[in-house]
């Protein structure tokens, strides 16, 4: 059991580790994201947590960044890297791996995004 001093911290990433995301290299995106963390010594600056599924398993494997909301698809090693790199060290989103990113009306897919698009969790009335 671990108990960490977040004071300070400045991004927290969610890396899925739901079952779909492990078949895709949930775990090699794990390692890679931890791993580059190390490397940068951004390790007091990110927080990064395993987690079940996130709910867009069509995206494996997934990973999440607070508090800016922008949710990556496909997280191969590459991306993995690229996450750390470009948006944790040098505060730019991958814009082509983004499934999401928020703005002030909630979470909202690019423009040009390839993902799908899902299903609707709440049902309409017409
Ligand atoms: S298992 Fe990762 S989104 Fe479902």
């Amino acid at each position: 059991m671990t108990t960490w001093n977040l004071n300070g911290t400045k991004h927290h990433v969610l890396i899925c580790n739901g079952s779909s995301c492990m078949r895709k290299g949930g775990e090699e995106a794990t390692q890679a994201i931890r791993n580059k963390v190390t490397e940068l010594n951004l390790d007091e600056a990110v927080h990064t947590t395993r987690t079940r599924c996130n709910g867009r398993c069509k995206d494996a494997p997934v990973a999440i960044v607070y508090p800016s909301g922008d949710w990556y698809k496909q997280v191969t090693e590459n991306v993995a890297h690229r996450i750390v790199e470009e948006h944790l060290a040098g505060g730019c989103s991958i814009k082509e791996s983004l499934i999401y990113e928020y703005d002030q009306q909630g979470f909202v897919s690019p423009e040009n995004s390839d993902s799908i698009e899902g299903i609707d969790k709440v049902k309409s009335n017409v």
